[in-house]
């Protein structure tokens, strides 16, 4: 069989997971041995409310195609709030990154408790083939770069919540 010299387009994803739930819903899915797509590259933060969208803006400058956030259900944050202030974040950057040509689906919020381990599997399942029907990340780098760079007033540090 000829071989079409196309590689299958493979996104790389950081997924930003809180201890308290989804890393818990990860390890649940691990321990059923549910089968995902192997593209999260998965950092544990202690609340998502830790999550600085700065954080965001390195993982796309560092090569990252799309970022997960998964929170505690609201109500069930360890922090009271810290998942409410994450999704606030995140809408607010959300419209950041439209105006610097990023689509919307590369940044993905959602809420998985610890015994959703099957929840786990399908937001990460949708994640990957959203990313691999949009393709390489296509944002302005240098403008992404702007806005994360703290010596040029970029966005860190900003109140947004
Ligand atoms: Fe889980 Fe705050 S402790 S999102």
């Amino acid at each position: 069989m000829a071989d079409s010299g196309i590689l299958a387009f493979e996104p790389k994803v950081v997924g930003f997971l809180c201890n308290w739930c989804s890393y818990a819903g990860a390890d649940k899915a691990g321990a059923a041995q549910i089968p995902y797509p192997p593209n999260v590259n998965i950092i544990r933060v202690a609340c998502t409310g830790r999550v600085d969208p700065v954080f965001i803006l390195k993982a796309f400058e560092m090569g990252a195609d799309g970022v997960l956030i998964l929170a505690c259900h609201p109500g069930d944050c360890h922090y009271k709030e810290g998942n409410l202030r994450a999704f606030q974040r995140h809408r607010i950057l959300l419209r950041l990154l439209r105006d610097l040509g990023v689509e919307e689906e590369r940044v993905r919020f959602d809420y998985v408790s610890a015994g959703e381990g099957d929840k786990f599997v399908k937001v990460i399942s949708e994640t990957v083939e959203a990313l691999r029907n949009l393709g390489p990340m296509n944002g302005d780098s240098s403008k992404i770069h702007a806005l994360s760079d703290d010596s040029h007033g970029g966005f860190h540090g900003q109140h947004i919540a």
